[in-house]
């Protein structure tokens, strides 16, 4: 046989056992056989590269090490869908079909927790993969989507289709990832949900290909040029080839409707992957326009979302925290418990009604979930467990400045009745610091809490002018000069902090990190959001009324403007710099600079690494992750080869941190 037909044959045979293993779950050939093909087709291509098809598997190992994304406009917005939580949203969400059309059957099928991705195919070739992003334009991943191995290169019709589906990482996967993370040291993922988007993310292809991340797919785009119903789109896409969820089911009527979302709960526990609802969609494509759509989802599905997970733990204690408008908020410190995929070991009280009418006593047994799979919460008392908790009493005082807490008429929360009450500048301050905003890790609640009392800071940009004071700080009892002066690194260096951390760390009534994040994306400068009008900002996706009005009174306040103009002054990053959310391959990697470099200056070059999360040795070892080599390039070079450790020359090293400087 020619080696043009034996490379054809071997695609072919591969592909084939990949979705016999992958898609269907049934292995037609044994592992070492497999392994022998892949090797056999992987040596031919390297040497005759002119016959590699284009659905070759051995695209599926990875290999690729990106720059970047590239921004895809999809032809179709993504769309995202309505939520219920009970049966009766769920029985109004019939009501509201059967208004304007009759005799129609659903398609269910169960809501697959992990990221959304289009997927185009051009004569039956895989041609793209991109995320849904803001739903109209989302970010380019073919090359990772590529490494997943459920995934068909090549579908059984050679038609253009764009199909849409869910990208996840089973449970399996997701525990192996998590396990080697702590071998080295590294941050968990919280969830199989968020191992997955960081993985999609990332720029080298290998790493993708090591996770084992899956896809199902379940919506065909333009669907009604090619079929008439839903469960026809779903059988379509199994016959092309596509891994579909087999849970998908036809049901009439809304009483069916419930009892079969009581089985596909049940069902859900016993799945290697997460699930958090079921999706129910209107099966006839010939009634979508006439049921119609928002602007945000379409009338005719609705996502039923199952009750979290709730799991039993300890109320150890009743702390109480003060908000920066003074607010006081009991919080539950609780016998630290897994829950849906996180550690809780805190939860929200929200006020003394809530705990009153729940009866929540210090020592019980509770019952926690996470409220829409994110807040802890302590949802009832076991009762049967108390033996002699003393009921709650509200706190009279402040535990931080010791004034009066009083109960404004008609609202639910207490107040600390002192307007500096120390308690809500130093959360203020905490918070701003903190990992997940400016992340001044030496700056901790201890160390703002005695800089506090000591008077040296009080507000935001007191922090940036500490450096004023570094002799007297050097003197503090448990500081010294070294720690003073690394406590001014970190602070100095978080000028440099991406824009959407500055906007979170601020502190915003509403602005959580994710909604900092779109707001940045929107407004990629302080100039610009500064200016948002509350039109503008209730226009984008995933920003509510609430959260606009809180932006716009933001930034409309006068000590605030004054805050941001002083932070300006002081040379805070206010800018977003695209790219600068992704895991990079540098990230946690030890690298060697070698030779001499034409394009960066070595002080250049380095200063790049460790802005991207990686560390400068001037060794090379068995521990070097990567070896840019320049010209001339001499026995550093030879040990990175001996020792079989990555080497890129100073142009791979330009397009990896390409739009990054
Ligand atoms: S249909 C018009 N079907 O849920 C919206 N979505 O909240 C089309 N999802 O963005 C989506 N499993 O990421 C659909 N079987 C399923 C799904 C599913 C998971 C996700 C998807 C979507 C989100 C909507």
């Amino acid at each position: 046989m020619d080696i043009k037909q034996r490379i054809a044959n071997l695609t072919e045979i591969i592909n084939q056992a990949n979705y016999d293993y992958h898609t269907m779950d049934k292995p037609s050939i044994s592992d070492q056989q497999y392994d022998q093909y892949l090797k056999e087709l992987i040596s031919l291509e390297s040497k005759y590269p002119e016959y590699k098809l284009e659905d070759s598997p051995t695209e599926k190992i990875g290999g690729t090490i990106l720059s970047g994304f590239e921004k895809v406009t999809h032809s179709v917005p993504m769309m995202s869908l309505s939520n219920v939580f009970n049966k009766d949203e769920l029985t109004q969400f019939d009501e509201r079909i059967r208004k304007v059309v009759r005799d129609f059957s659903y398609v269910t099928e169960l809501k697959i927790d992990g990221l959304a991705v289009s997927l185009t195919y051009e004569k039956g070739l895989f041609v793209r993969a991109a995320t849904r992003g803001n739903g109209v334009i989302g970010e380019d991943v073919t090359k990772n989507v590529k490494t997943i191995k459920s995934l068909p290169l090549r579908l059984t019709e050679p038609v253009d289709i764009e199909v849409r589906g869910e990208i996840y990482m089973p449970h399996k996967s997701f525990n192996q990832v998590n396990e080697q993370r702590l071998s080295q040291d590294e941050a968990l993922f919280a969830n199989p949900r968020n191992a997955a988007a960081g993985t999609i993310r990332q720029l080298d292809s290998k790493v993708v290909a090591s996770r084992n991340l899956d896809l199902f797919i379940y919506t065909i785009v333009d669907a009604a040029h090619v079929v008439n119903t839903q469960k026809e789109a779903l059988e379509y896409l199994i016959k092309l080839g596509f891994k579909v969820n087999p849970n998908f089911q036809l049901v009439f009527g809304i009483g069916a409707l419930i009892n079969q979302i009581e089985d596909y709960d049940r069902l859900r526990k016993s799945l290697s992957y997460d699930t958090d609802g079921v999706v129910i969609k209107v099966n006839e494509f010939e009634l979508y326009s006439t049921i119609g759509y928002t602007s945000k989802f379409p009338k005719w599905a609705t996502a039923y979302k199952f009750q979290a997970e709730q799991v039993e733990t300890i109320l150890k204690d009743i702390t109480f925290q003060i908000g920066r408008t003074g607010v006081v908020t009991p919080v539950a410190e609780l016998e630290p418990v897994l829950v849906s995929g996180s550690t809780v070991a805190r939860a929200t009280l929200h006020n003394e009604d809530y705990i009153l009418a729940k009866d929540i006593r210090v020592g019980d047994t509770v019952l926690v979930h996470k409220a829409g799979e994110i807040i802890p919460e302590v949802i009832e008392v076991i009762k049967s467990r108390r033996t002699h908790q003393q009921p709650f009493k509200m706190i009279e005082t402040c535990p931080v400045c010791g004034e009066q807490v009083t109960r404004k008429p008609g609202e639910a929360d207490h107040y600390c009745s002192n307007p500096s009450c120390p308690g809500r500048n130093i959360n203020t301050l905490i918070h701003f610091s903190s990992r997940a905003a400016m992340d001044i890790d030496t700056l901790g609640e201890r160390v703002v809490e005695t800089f506090h009392e000591l008077g040296y800071l009080n507000t935001i940009s007191d922090i940036y002018l500490l450096k004023n004071f570094s002799t007297e700080l050097k003197e503090l009892p448990g500081f010294g000069e070294k720690k003073v002066e690394n406590l001014l690194y970190a602070i100095e260096n978080s000028k440099l902090q991406s824009f959407d951390k500055l906007i979170f760390g601020l502190g915003i009534k509403h602005i959580g990190a994710k909604v900092a994040k779109v707001l940045v994306k929107n407004y990629p400068s302080m100039n610009l959001l500064k200016k948002a009008t509350l039109e503008e900002l209730n226009s984008i996706p995933d920003i509510g009324e609430m959260i606009a009005q809180s932006i716009v009174s933001y930034f409309a306040d006068p000590h605030h403007q004054a805050l941001i103009e002083q932070l300006e002054q002081l040379g805070l990053n206010m800018v977003y710099e695209k790219g600068e959310q992704i895991e990079h391959p540098f990230n946690n990697k030890t690298i060697v600079l070698t030779g001499k470099l034409e394009i960066f200056t070595r002080d250049q070059a380095s200063d790049l690494i460790e802005k991207l999360g990686g560390k400068i040795s001037s060794s090379v070892s068995s521990k070097t992750d990567f070896v840019v080599a320049g010209e001339d390039a001499g026995s550093k070079l030879k040990k990175a080869n001996e020792l079989g450790v990555k080497v890129i020359d100073e142009q791979t090293f330009k397009g990896m941190v390409d739009g990054l400087y």
